[in-house]
């Protein structure tokens, strides 16, 4: 396996943040959620690439997610993908490899954007990756719009992770 992407996402957000990166690095690249693959087959990657939302200036816990799944739905709305293992239980199963490594998030602009792809850089650090670039946050807007998967990305974003992506490829 050359390159994988990794993620968590609730409204399909993060996850299309995930593809556009994948598709930035290279045809070979797999992009899965946290359901998809297990951790220790994460290892055998030249470049992992991880991502999650911002819940609350960290990672979704048991706790952001129950909140999410008490909200009413309006009409329309989509329903979020509350299945997907957390990325922090994930992340405890990685095992100590000696790859290429990246985090990214996604969150809203401002001082509350922030503690997620920063905490997944970290666990990356102390299981023996090199970083290939320094974590990235991507942008929402209009965080009520859950009326389709990723409706909430800012605009430019996609093309963004995708530029990040080819920067990421060319560092390995
Ligand atoms: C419970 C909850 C807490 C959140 N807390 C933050 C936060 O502290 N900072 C932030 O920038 N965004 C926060 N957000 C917005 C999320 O980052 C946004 O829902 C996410 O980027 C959407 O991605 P997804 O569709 O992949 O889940 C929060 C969202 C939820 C549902």
């Amino acid at each position: 396996m050359s390159a994988l992407v990794v993620y968590e996402s609730l409204w399909g957000n993060t996850a299309a943040i995930a593809h556009a990166i994948g598709e930035g690095i290279g045809e070979d690249t797999l992009v899965h959620h946290t359901g998809e693959i297990e951790a220790a087959e994460a290892a055998a990657a030249l470049l992992l690439v991880v991502g999650a939302p911002v819940h609350a200036f960290s990672l979704p816990s048991a706790t952001t997610k129950k909140s999410v799944a008490e909200r009413p739905l309006a009409p329309g709305d989509i329903v979020p993908d509350l299945s997907q293992p957390p990325l922090r239980a994930w992340l405890e199963g990685l095992p100590a490899a000696s790859g290429f490594a990246a985090a990214f998030d996604t969150r809203v602009r401002g001082p509350l954007g922030h503690g997620g792809a920063s905490k997944i850089e970290k666990i990356l650090v102390e299981r023996g990756y090199s970083i290939a670039n320094r974590s990235q946050g991507f942008y929402i807007i209009n965080e009520k719009n859950v009326k389709a998967e990723g409706s909430m990305l800012r605009p430019g974003e996609l093309d963004r992770a995708r530029e990040w992506g080819r920067l990421l490829a060319s560092r390995v």
